[in-house]
């Protein structure tokens, strides 16, 4: 284990009576709820409109080892449904990130879910030591799925081979107890098969998904919106996507742990991921426009299990993978087939018995 203090899930916000905890590999956190990498830099921001130690964790900007200002402007622009990003992995480096990131978030006892993100194999392993024995380090995300880099090449998580490399450089390097989750690309013709890879290099658990590449035409200037032409697209346009791969991966994967992302707005939505298979989800784009998002869908999501009568998060989690069952009332059996009471039998569809 890292030396991070778990706040007791008591503590946090009042939910209807609900056992929220998950489980992501080896580390019990008092919620599902994280923010998505990218979306909330550091949670510094965030702050200010709630108490980030509320939240299941905090996932960091991807952070690099040198400081990067990232791709020219414009590099935001608005789709339907979304939003289109190509903001080039700007940020600090990792020792100030370490000096002025991790531990602010360590002292506010939020649990950080560290980003990371590199051109080598080497680069992933280098940060990757570099947080061995931080204090607040919850989990590390290793983003090879990053697709505003100038080599699409560099997009690791379009090959298996490429994909287990960094995977197990990271493990090699990653403290003990810390959990290692792999972000993927849904821009790939068979996301399980990359899923498949990470896992057997040792990832413990999957984050799922990074944005779609996606491009955007100005019809004024006649010219690509973005200075770096194509960028990752984001927002509920992209959720249908997100939640076909967590329900893929859970189903090739069924004990991989998965933290689910992509247009996650509200409580209804992020069961959707769960009951796809997601362990946890990360609340990311709909932040820039409702800063209180995260904390907002982890009360809708837990009021939305109360009504769906669980008791307990866990018990939704890749529901949706398992047959329909239908409550068959007390009764007089006129053709002796009847289930007896209480019995919970299949529903069947198109005619089938
Ligand atoms: O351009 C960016 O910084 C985006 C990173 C990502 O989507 O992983």
């Amino acid at each position: 284990m890292s030396e991070l203090t778990l706040r007791p899930a008591g503590d946090i916000t009042p939910m209807p009576g609900i056992d929220m905890t998950t489980r992501l590999a080896s580390v019990t956190f008092p919620n599902p709820v994280f923010t998505a990498s990218g979306c909330a830099a550091a949670g510094q921001e965030l702050d200010q409109f709630f108490d980030v130690a509320e939240l299941g964790g905090i996932v960091t900007k991807s952070i690099m080892m040198a400081p990067r200002s990232g791709r020219a402007t414009p590099r935001m622009a608005e789709t339907p449904s979304g939003m289109l990003n190509s903001i080039g992995l700007q940020g600090p480096g990792i020792d100030a990130f370490l000096d002025k990131d991790l531990s602010w978030l360590s002292h506010r006892g939020a649990r950080a879910v560290v980003s990371i993100a590199g051109g080598t194999v080497d680069d992933y392993a280098k940060l990757t030591a570099k947080l061995r024995g931080r204090p607040g380090l919850a989990m590390i995300e290793v983003n090879i799925s990053c697709p505003n880099v100038e080599d699409r090449g560099q997009v690791f998580a379009c090959d298996p081979h490429a994909s287990a490399a960094v995977i197990q450089a990271v493990k090699r390097a990653a403290p003990t107890g810390v959990p290692v989750f792999a972000k993927l690309s849904p821009d790939v013709t068979d996301i399980v098969s990359i899923a498949q890879a990470c896992v057997g290099a040792g990832a413990d658990g999957l984050s799922l998904i990074n944005t779609l590449l996606g491009m955007v035409i100005d019809t004024d200037t006649l010219r690509p919106a973005l200075a770096g032409v194509t960028g990752g697209l984001s927002g509920p346009a992209i959720r249908p996507v997100a939640v076909r791969c967590v329900w893929q991966v859970r189903q090739a994967l069924p004990d991989v742990p998965i933290l689910g992302m992509g247009g996650i707005r509200t409580g209804l939505d992020a069961l959707e991921f769960v009951l796809a298979g997601a362990n946890a989800v990360s609340v990311g784009t709909t932040v820039f426009g409702d800063p209180r998002a995260p904390v907002r869908v982890l009360d809708e999501l837990a009021r939305a299990l109360a009504d769906r009568g669980f008791e307990r998060f866990e018990d939704a989690i890749g529901l949706a993978h398992k047959p329909p069952v239908i409550h068959v009332p007390e009764g007089p059996d006129p053709v002796g087939d009847e289930p007896t009471p209480n019995e919970h039998r299949p529903v069947s569809f198109e005619g089938e018995a």
